[in-house]
Order: structure tokens, then C-alpha cells, then sequence
């Protein structure tokens, strides 16, 4: 199947009228669905029948550690310069590895694998070996396995990067954030452009398939000049893919960010501006809107997916693998199979005591249920290709038993409608499409669909745009 996207357009008014709180949709149900009082047992369920089925493996290994925090971070990680504490870390995730090899039949294929933090190159090349030995030894990877890594371009020279090829990464992603230096002063990440340029350079000459780099707005003294400025020379450092974070201020959940002068954080209005200059500056420059936050080259594979309609999404975000079950090695790591998700311990002291009584380092989770599923191919559909065909869907899940799509979401058609009158969807008899205008709103949109979204206070979701 092709889709033809129309491109993206910027409607400030509509930005503002459905400026709200909502979950980014990496997963349905959201990771705010997970609960202690998940029993094991299901997941150890989900994955005998991936086994069965031969479901391919997607594999994430957080590494949490960082030498220095950014005063902007929202990831889970562990600040400390204290390389020695790795040791025990890799000990313990290489256990995991093999507790979790022992459940998962050796015969899966491995089609992609990331590991991502904190920062991954926190661990000395000794370290990447090990971890990256001991995962081989346990998991079948196929030929052609997409296999990702994030870096810290403070922490990197040639070898390391040449290392990391010749292990077998084949893809990259680094942070910039931005290139303005009054703006790294003030998150406390000083990274000056020749090092940045360095970096791509090294990572060019290795050979690796696509290179991601990452960029924030709205962080402390943006302007839409300063920015313009970032987004220009990101341009010309001419990565495949390009993020552009909205900065998730939410100091309540992570103290650090008070350290961030609130008063230089640009006004909405501006950050508006921003996100409008990067959008049109970035497709005019050739790089395809791929939805939320990313961009890639049109030649890129996930430029590619979208425009054949074989975009997925997991808890890793945009992906071209279809149908994975997505295991997750380490702290907080999230695994995601087919109607279970799993999120290991968050803490350093459980997930270690809970590996070292060979019980399952889980700290949550959540079971689903056959609406679930549903939910969560619509919202994936909207989410990764732009529209939804009623037909297929109602097709994949005999929705005839129990009415047809209009008739299963009844009462889901009253907001419909209101976005229909808004602009940002058109409505067919077979099919939702997402109009140019609504392409900023996809998580507005998905959300008329999320079951849970309306029973709960949604104070700790950062904001859609
Ligand atoms: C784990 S980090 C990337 C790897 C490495 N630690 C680094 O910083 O270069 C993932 C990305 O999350 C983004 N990020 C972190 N905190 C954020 C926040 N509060 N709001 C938006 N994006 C954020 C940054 O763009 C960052 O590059
Ligand atoms: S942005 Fe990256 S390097 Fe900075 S604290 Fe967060 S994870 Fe660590």
C-alpha cells in the first residue's frame, strides 16, 4: 500500500486551543497503566507464547550513568563520576540477560536492538565488549538486525566510535540540544561545535547507516534567532534523522530542572514561533516530517515505512520493526509484548536484589485487554501513517461481532466530530485521515481513543506541543 502525506502545516490558533497535558503514545495502554500489583506470571505467559509463535525480538539495555547531569534532563539516570559502579551494573544486567535467555527460546530472531540511558559510552570499551558479548552468546540476531546506540558526544573520540562499528552498531544517535553557548552554559552541557562536527565526522568515516542527532526547544535564553541559528547548523551537519524535543519542564518530578533560570525560559508564544521556524526551515530542507518530534531524510528508513505505511511504534519510539516483542535489560527498562508490559525496577538496590534471588527484577506492569488492543492500533495507526482504515480494522478484529467501527466507537464520535469541525481530521465512510493542520495534534487526536484518559487526573503529562 503507498500513502500519499500531505505535508505538514503550523496553525498556531489550533496549537493553542489544544495545548494540554497528554501521554506521548510511545505504548497503549500509556506507562501509567503499569502497577505494582501486576503478577509475574503473566508475563512469563506472554512470553511462552512469543516462544510458540516465533515472534521476532526487539532488545533495549539501559545504561544509566552520566559524569555530569544537564540541568534540562528527564531520563532516568544516575549521576556520579564514580566510573567503578559499572562494574557491579553490567554483573548484574548480564544476569538478567541470562535469566531472560532462559525464558525466551534461542530460535526468535533479533531483528533490532538499542541501547540507550543515561549515557551507553559512560562504559569503557572493555565494558561494551562484555555487555555486548554476553547478549550475543544468548540472542539470535538476524544478518541485518538494526542495532542502536545513544552516545554523549562529550565522552567520545575516533576509537570508540570506530570500536562501537566494528562490534556491530550499525546506527547512531547523539545530543546536541543546541549549539548556542549561552544556552549550554545555563543546562550545564558545554559541547562546542567543532566537537560536534568532530564527532560526525569520525562517525561518517566508520560507516554507520543512520545517524540521529537530538535538539530541545524551549530550554533557558532560546530565542527564535538563537534557534534559527541551531537549526542551521544542524542542517549542515547533515544527520539522517533529527529530533526536536519540547523541553518537559516538570520540575515537580525532577528537582534538577530547578536549577534552570525560570524567567529565561522563552514565553509560549515564542516557543510557538520556534517550533514553526524549525518545522519549515527543516522540510524545506529536505527532511520528511515523520510525526511528534522527528524528522528524517527521505532516503532514511524510516522515511521510507511511513511513505509505504509499515511505521510502527514502540516504547523506543518510531520504528520500522513490525509485531516485535520488545524485551528490556537493566533499570527502569521497559518490555513490551504482545497483550503484556513489563517495567523492570527503577532503583539500583532492588533490581540488584531481586536479580541475585533469581526472581524477576519487575517492578510493574499491566495485562491487556482485548480492547486495549484495539485502542492501541488505532492510536498506532493515527499516530505513525496519519489515518485509519475502518475496514482493516474491523477486519482484523471481527468488529462486526460486535458492530462495526462507528458502532464500536460510539461514543468516541461526538469528539470526533469536534475535531472534524476543527480541521485537524476528515472523516470517510471507511476511513479517519489526519489533515496538514492536525499532523501537530496527533496526540490530541489519539487521545479521543484512550479509554483511560478520561478516569485520571493527568497533572504529571508533559504538554502536547
Ligand atoms: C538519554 S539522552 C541521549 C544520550 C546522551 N545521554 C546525551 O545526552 O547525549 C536522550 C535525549 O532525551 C532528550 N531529553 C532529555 N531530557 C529532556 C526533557 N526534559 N525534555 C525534552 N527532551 C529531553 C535529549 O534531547 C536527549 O538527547
Ligand atoms: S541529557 Fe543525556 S547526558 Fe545529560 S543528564 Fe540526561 S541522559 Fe545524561
Amino acid at each position: 500500500m503507498n500513502f500519499s502525506l500531505p505535508a505538514v502545516q503550523f496553525d498556531s490558533i489550533l496549537l493553542r486551543k489544544y495545548d494540554q497535558p497528554l501521554p506521548r503514545y510511545t505504548s497503549y495502554p500509556p506507562a501509567t497503566q503499569l502497577t505494582p500489583e501486576f503478577d509475574e506470571v503473566d508475563f512469563r505467559a506472554a512470553i511462552a507464547v512469543g516462544n510458540y509463535k516465533k515472534t521476532p525480538l526487539s532488545l533495549y539495555c539501559h545504561i544509566p550513568f552520566c559524569e555530569t547531569v544537564c540541568y534540562f534532563c528527564g531520563c532516568n539516570t544516575v549521576i556520579t563520576q564514580r566510573k567503578e559502579i559499572a562494574e557491579p551494573y553490567l554483573d548484574y544486567t548480564i544476569s538478567h540477560i541470562r535469566q531472560m535467555a532462559d525464558l525466551i527460546d534461542y530460535n526468535r530472531p533479533v531483528n533490532q536492538m538499542h541501547w540507550g540511558g543515561g549515557t551507553p559510552n559512560y562504559l569503557s570499551l572493555g565494558q561494551v565488549e562484555r555487555l555486548w558479548t554476553n547478549i550475543n552468546e544468548h540472542f539470535n540476531f538476524e544478518p541485518n538486525a538494526e542495532v542502536s546506540i545513544e552516545v554523549n558526544p562529550r565522552s567520545l573520540n575516533r576509537d570508540y566510535i570506530f570500536f562501537l562499528k566494528e562490534l556491530g552498531f550499525n546506527r547512531i544517535s547523539f545530543g546536541i540540544q543546541d549549539f548556542n553557548p549561552q544556552v549550554q552554559e545555563a543546562v550545564n552541557r558545554i559541547q562546542p561545535i567543532a566537537m560536534l562536527f568532530k564527532a560526525m565526522d569520525w562517525i561518517r568515516e566508520a560507516g554507520f547507516e543512520s545517524v540521529n542527532v537530538d535538539l530541545i526547544y524551549g530550554l533557558p535564553f532560546q530565542t527564535l534567532h538563537t534557534f534559527r541559528d541551531t537549526i542551521y547548523k544542524t542542517i549542515k551537519l547533515n544527520p539522517d534523522r533529527i529530533a526536536v524535543f519540547n523541553f518537559a519542564y516538570v520540575p515537580w518530578l525532577k528537582p534538577v530542572q530547578r536549577r534552570i533560570p525560570q524567567e529565561a525560559l522563552p514565553p509560549a508564544s515564542e516557543k510557538l514561533d520556534i517550533l514553526q521556524m524549525a518545522i519549515e526551515e527543516l522540510t524545506e530542507n529536505g527532511y520528511q516530517f515523520i510525526g511528534m518530534d522527528h524528522f528524517a531524510k527521505p532516503n532514511d528508513e524510516l522515511a521510507i515505512a511511513q511513505r509505504e505505511g509499515q511505521l510502527h511504534r514502540n516504547f523506543q519510539g518510531y520504528t520500522t520493526k513490525p509485531e516485535s516483542d520488545l524485551i528490556g535489560f537493566g533499570i527502569t527498562s521497559i518490555s513490551m509484548l504482545h497483550d503484556v508490559y513489563v517495567q523492570n525496577h527503577k532503583r539500583l538496590k532492588d533490581f540488584y536484589h531481586a536479580v541475585e534471588n533469581r526472581a524477576l527484577p519487575i517492578e510493574r506492569g499491566v495485562s491487556l485487554t482485548q480492547d486495549d488492543i484495539i485502542r492501541r492500533t488505532v492510536i498506532m495507526e493515527l499516530m505513525c501513517q496519519f489515518q485509519l482504515s475502518k475496514d482493516d480494522l474491523e477486519a482484523k478484529y471481527h468488529l462486526s461481532f460486535d458492530g462495526d467501527f462507528d458502532e464500536y466507537f460510539a461514543s468516541e464520535r461526538g469528539e470526533l466530530k469536534k475535531l472534524e469541525a476543527d480541521g485537524l481530521i476528515h472523516i470517510f465512510p471507511n476511513r479517519i485521515q489526519v489533515t496538514p493542520a492536525g499532523k501537530l495534534l496527533i496526540r490530541n487526536i489519539a487521545a479521543v481513543f484512550d479509554a483511560y484518559l478520561r478516569r485520571k487526573i493527568m497533572a504529571n503529562f508533559s504538554r502536547s506541543i
